[in-house]
């Protein structure tokens, strides 16, 4: 099999670039190592930047994004029983963000995909990418028990934190940073409507706790859980006994139970690849670089990273000229750096690390006060939470 750019994973990165390239006349092949079905369920992220659905209407993605998507205009900050709300578009000139859900997001290209896209196959595991500093790179794969190769003009690899096509930069050519931390969330999906309009980050001497939501029925919540933690440990009450303890307020605020569908824990890491890129083999996503959830920016940069890529495979196309996919790499590290940077401020604000001493628990109030009483600070946080613009 041939084509000019060879896609390595269906999740929101490569399932975008490939609409991306559809829309500017440029052929692509994806191959998905997991079936459809897995991954329309697979439940992650759920807030959407200003700039990703823009991009996405753009793309002509954004129809169910403007019928079903929650706008939301600001989150809550809840620490020492008080409440803080940071009003985005009154600090950011306008700005907010959407709560839509990765699930979602990835079924609506999916069906765009196929049905006026490139091939996009599943349960194709690529198992190595071949030649990437030649002109003619490869990506061999495997499908209903035969192996296949794919030979592309470029190869993508938007396969995850946990892909095969980082394997394929030589050690000596690549530079990792990374950072783990000594705590995970616990996520559950409950049938209760959501019990604030908006989304609480609490910071708790107990630890940090999330409410999210996914529809006017159904709420997303998180909670700070020692690293390693099995989601079984922990029984459906004692989570909503934990989450009504990291919530309270002075004032009367509750916190409403349903049936818990769904119950996972996702370790946090902070983790960057440089560069993006190496010969003809383009990183893009989780592939490249993995931020901690707190802030909600990890769909977000593979978004950022697929328009950076697709804008400069398209100058290159209609030009001749290299110049922008040169500039891949850099142009992308810029904000991922800054989403980093974020991430790992937002999580230490709000999380309590084991053997926090009570100077460091004093510290991270005072950050929250300030946040809550200087509008430089706030600012800071909102521009940085509704999102950088892509490079
Ligand atoms: P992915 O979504 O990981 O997609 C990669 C795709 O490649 C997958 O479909 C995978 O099956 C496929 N693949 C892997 N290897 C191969 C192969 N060899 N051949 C073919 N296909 C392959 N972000 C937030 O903002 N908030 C959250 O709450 C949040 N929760 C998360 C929970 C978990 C468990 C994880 C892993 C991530 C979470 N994230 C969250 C981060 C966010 O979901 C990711 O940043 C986003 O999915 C990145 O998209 P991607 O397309 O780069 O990678
Ligand atoms: C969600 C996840 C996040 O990491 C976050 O900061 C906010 C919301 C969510 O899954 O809804």
């Amino acid at each position: 099999m041939r084509t000019t750019v060879g896609i390595i994973g269906a999740g929101p990165a490569g399932l975008l670039l490939a609409r991306l390239l559809h829309t500017a006349g440029i052929a692509s092949v994806v191959l998905e190592g997991r079936d459809r079905g897995h991954v329309e369920g697979r439940q992650r992220a759920g807030i959407l930047e200003q700039g990703t659905v823009d991009v996405l209407r753009a793309a002509g993605a954004g129809e169910r994004l403007d019928r079903e998507g929650l706008r939301h205009d600001g989150i809550e900050l809840r620490f020492a029983r008080r409440r803080h709300r940071v009003d985005f578009p009154g600090l950011t000139g306008g700005r907010s963000v959407w709560v839509y859900a990765q699930t979602e997001v990835c079924k609506d290209l999916i069906a765009l995909q196929l049905a006026e896209g490139g091939p996009l196959l599943f349960e194709a595991p690529a198992l190595a990418v071949e030649d990437a500093a030649t002109d003619r790179p490869r990506v061999r794969f495997r499908q209903g028990g035969t192996e296949d190769v794919l030979e592309c003009d470029y190869v993508v690899g938007c396969d995850g934190f946990w892909g095969v096509a980082r394997r394929a930069v030589p050690a000596g050519s690549a530079r990792v940073f990374e950072r783990t931390y000594p705590y995970g969330w616990l996520g559950i999906l409950a049938d209760a409507p959501p019990s604030h309009h908006e989304l609480v980050y609490a910071r708790h001497d107990r630890g940090f706790a999330l409410l999210s939501m996914r529809s006017p029925s159904v709420s997303r919540l998180y909670l700070q859980v020692p690293e390693g933690t099995d989601a079984g440990e922990w029984a459906d009450e004692e989570i909503w006994d934990e989450l009504t303890r990291r919530f309270e307020t002075g004032d009367g605020w509750t916190l409403e139970r349903g049936p818990v569908t769904q119950k996972s824990v996702t370790p946090m890491r902070s983790y960057v690849h440089e560069p993006m890129r190496h010969g003809r083999l383009f990183l893009a996503g989780d592939a490249a670089h993995i931020v901690p959830p707190t802030g909600a920016k990890g769909l977000n940069l593979a978004v950022g990273d697929v328009v950076t890529l697709a804008r400069a495979l398209v100058h290159e196309r209609d030009t001749g000229s290299a110049t922008l996919l040169d500039a891949y790499s850099a142009t992308c590290l810029r904000r991922v750096w800054q989403a980093e940077r974020f991430s790992y401020d937002m999580t230490g604000l709000l999380h309590r690390a084991p053997g926090a001493t009570p100077f460091e628990d004093r510290i991270q109030l005072a950050r929250l006060e300030r946040i809550a009483s200087c509008r430089a600070a706030e600012t800071d946080l909102a521009e940085a939470y509704t999102g950088f613009p892509f490079g």
